[in-house]
């Protein structure tokens, strides 16, 4: 599907606007009911229709303009922010994808050149879908339109708008194509593979095999890897976008390619969905992707830790002892809580390495995150109260929801080994806190913060019309924002 703007709707074969709560024409919707003799009036009277979010009207073949014409409600006027007008966008395009149409003209002259950016967003990332392994589809199924059209009267400015949407979009569908794909296709190796082609959006690609990270010392994570018939990997991410050598900025992704739980093993139900625990290093692919689309001024490495959990005769037990990077020993009790042993050495060998001003790790970490807050919001854990700030703003400005947990200390007990000098659960009592204590043990006071997205990475079903089921890319936009504060 493509994207672009125009002047005035050309005649279209289906054309959207939106109408505010108790039926408040935009005006732009007033013009098309007025041209096509209240028509629009006509339809939105005759159904349940009263500018609610998410509601839609359709007027067939009216006498002007268009084959069909989609009336969005876009809820009250007074809300509607840029989120807002991307979920109306969304919402008109699912109305019309299998209809017929092939090309929708979102109609939102009288909008800000801003707005209409993010209308052509909110259209673009609600026509993502991940269909390649499609073949049999009936025809009726597959989604008609080839071309969104957004009318604004201010085309050049929209467009300079949509330049660093567009490529967070691009970033946004990097990210769910990652966390859609099954883990026989995206083990470590294709995800390093697919991370390495960035370098021809001008990003600094590094990959560290097997071999390079057993030199280095990272045998908490490898161990995690070691049942697996596929390499363990790490990639490591740079944007050098602010033209001189300060500091970096830090992301860091749990990049689990498929979780069996290792020899701890999960039950058969539902396993599949652990395709997707490598959502937070795709998030942070998709980030640096975004960064660099958009000639972000900042320095920024992105960091992946990248592996398969796996039983085998060559599997870590539960009762084996590793030493990490950090040189601190960890005692595995249970093999499924693998995702902190990969990211404890990931955020060790970052700190150590690029002296960031500060760490963001994004994990699919904990089932026990979902419990305690449910399918929406992510839980926000950090040692420093500006930069979870920071990230609370980011949270807003993009709508990928996060929620402050604490971090007492006084719960890092738990994680007391009568052998070693930590074990790797903490016990069922405050699961995904412990969780994160853990990790909290190798970022050596570094301004962090750990983000457990298992809520939020994968979507069933779909709650938002710019999220479509399945694959979120849950970070990306969030990172994104986040950088902004660090540029120079
Ligand atoms: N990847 C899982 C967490 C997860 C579970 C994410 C369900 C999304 C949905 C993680 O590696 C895991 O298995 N965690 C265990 C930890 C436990 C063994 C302490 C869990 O949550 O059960
Ligand atoms: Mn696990
Ligand atoms: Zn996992």
């Amino acid at each position: 599907m493509k994207v672009v703007f125009v002047e005035a709707p050309s005649p279209s074969t289906a054309v959207a606007v939106f109408v505010h709560q108790d039926k408040q024409f935009t005006d732009a919707a007033r013009g098309h009911d007025e041209a096509n003799d209240g028509a629009l009036s006509r339809a939105i009277g005759s159904v349940r229709f009263s500018g609610e979010k998410g509601q839609t009207a359709i007027v067939l073949a009216p006498t002007a303009g268009a084959q069909q014409i989609v009336v969005v409600g876009a809820g009250p006027l007074d809300a509607f922010d840029h989120l807002a007008v991307e979920n109306a966008a969304g919402a008109a395009y699912h109305a019309v994808k299998l209809s017929g149409a092939t090309t929708l003209t979102v109609d939102v002259r009288g909008l800000s050149p801003d707005q209409a950016a993010h209308a052509a967003l909110g259209a673009r990332l609600a026509a993502y879908a991940f269909d390649k392994y499609q073949t049999t589809r009936k025809p009726e199924r597959i989604p008609s339109i080839e071309t969104v059209e957004i009318a604004t009267g201010e085309v050049a400015a929209a467009e300079a708008a949509y330049a660093r949407l567009g490529a967070l979009a691009e970033a946004v569908e990097f990210a769910r194509d990652l966390v859609s794909e099954p883990a026989n296709v995206l083990h470590p190796e294709e995800f390093a593979l697919r991370c390495r082609r960035l370098s021809s959006k001008g990003l600094e690609v590094e990959v560290l095999g097997e071999e390079a990270l057993a030199e280095i010392g990272m045998h908490m994570l490898l161990g995690v890897g070691q049942g697996s018939r596929r390499q363990s990997q790490v990639v490591i991410m740079r944007w050098n976008g602010a033209g001189d050598d300060s500091a970096p900025i830090a992301f860091v992704g749990k990049g689990v390619c498929f979780d069996t739980g290792g020899i701890s093993i999960k039950p058969a139900e539902g396993m599949e969905d652990m395709k997707w625990d490598m959502g937070g290093a795709a998030a942070v692919a998709g980030a640096m992707l975004a960064l660099a689309g958009r000639k972000a001024k900042v320095n920024a490495v992105g960091i992946l830790g990248l592996v398969e959990n796996m039983p085998d005769g060559n599997a870590q037990r539960p009762g084996d002892v590793v030493t990490s990077l950090s040189g601190q020993t960890v005692e595995v009790i249970n093999t499924d809580a693998e995702g902190r042993l990969v990211l404890g050495d990931a955020l060790w060998y970052c700190q150590d390495r690029f002296k960031p001003r500060f760490m963001v790790d994004l994990a699919t970490l904990t089932g026990a995150m979902i419990i305690a807050l449910g399918l929406d919001y992510a839980g926000l854990f950090s040692n420093d109260d500006a930069l979870a700030d920071k990230l609370l703003a980011a949270s807003k400005a993009t709508g990928e929801n996060l929620w402050r947990m604490p971090l007492p200390p006084q719960y890092e007990k738990q994680l007391e080994s009568p052998i070693a000098d930590l074990k790797n659960i903490g016990g069922r009592p405050a699961g995904s806190i412990t969780a994160a204590l853990f990790l909290q043990k190798f970022v050596n006071g570094v301004p962090w913060a750990h983000l457990d997205i298992a809520p939020t990475a994968w979507k069933k079903p779909s709650t938002n019309p710019t999220i479509p089921e399945g694959a979120v890319g849950f970070g990306v936009r969030l990172l994104d924002r986040l950088a902004v504060d660090y540029e120079v």
